[in-house]
């Protein structure tokens, strides 16, 4: 697996104390509430398990699905549910958990489907982000790092479903995907 892999952005110490960062500040913004946690599946998993262990305030847990991509690097554009909440977020502070923003549409989809749900609000947190990819306006609350047009695997992230138990994000060879 690592040999396909061309340079690792960001090991596992420099994750942890990003991570434990972005915990702390969500801690004092979220203080005596307990907010839902929405981790979007599959590729935010590890993310959210690190994530809400260096939470010190209550939350609770839940997941969604949705999807974009298929086996392409490339989003479709078009975005689904493929597996629904199970909690009820009316009247609930909702932090959506996402591991990467590409164009956003997957982010800003997901945004609107849980304030329609009458989440009271709604905020996002994010490990990576694609800012030079955006193709609309996009909201990230809580940030872990900025990356170029890259594609990456790793730390829960895929290329057709492989790579995710990478300790780290790493930029795939582009030979494995063209
Ligand atoms: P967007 O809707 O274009 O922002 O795409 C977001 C989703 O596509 C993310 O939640 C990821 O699951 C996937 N994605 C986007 N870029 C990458 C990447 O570089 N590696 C792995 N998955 C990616
Ligand atoms: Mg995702």
């Amino acid at each position: 697996m690592t040999y396909d892999v061309s340079a690792i952005l960001f090991d596992e110490e420099k994750i942890e104390k990003r991570i434990s960062d972005l915990a702390a500040c969500i801690c004092k913004d979220f203080e005596s509430k307990t907010p839902v946690m929405i981790s979007v599946l599959k590729g935010s998993f590890i993310f959210l398990a690190d994530l809400v262990r260096s939470l010190t305030i209550p939350v609770e847990i839940d997941f969604l699905a949705v999807s974009s991509y298929g086996n392409s690097t490339v989003s479709s554009g078009v975005v689904s549910i493929k597996k629904d909440l199970d909690v009820d977020v009316t009247g609930r502070d909702v932090i959506i958990v996402e591991d990467i923003v590409d164009s956003g549409l997957s982010l800003k989809y997901i945004t609107e489907y849980v304030k329609k749900h009458g989440a009271a609000s709604v905020s996002t947190c994010v490990l990576l982000d694609k800012p030079e990819a955006h193709k609309d306006n996009i909201k990230i609350d809580y940030l872990g790092f900025e990356i170029g047009n890259d594609f990456v695997v790793g730390y829960g992230l895929d290329y057709a479903e492989k790579y995710r138990n990478l300790p780290y994000v790493a930029v795939l060879k582009e030979e494995i995907y063209k």
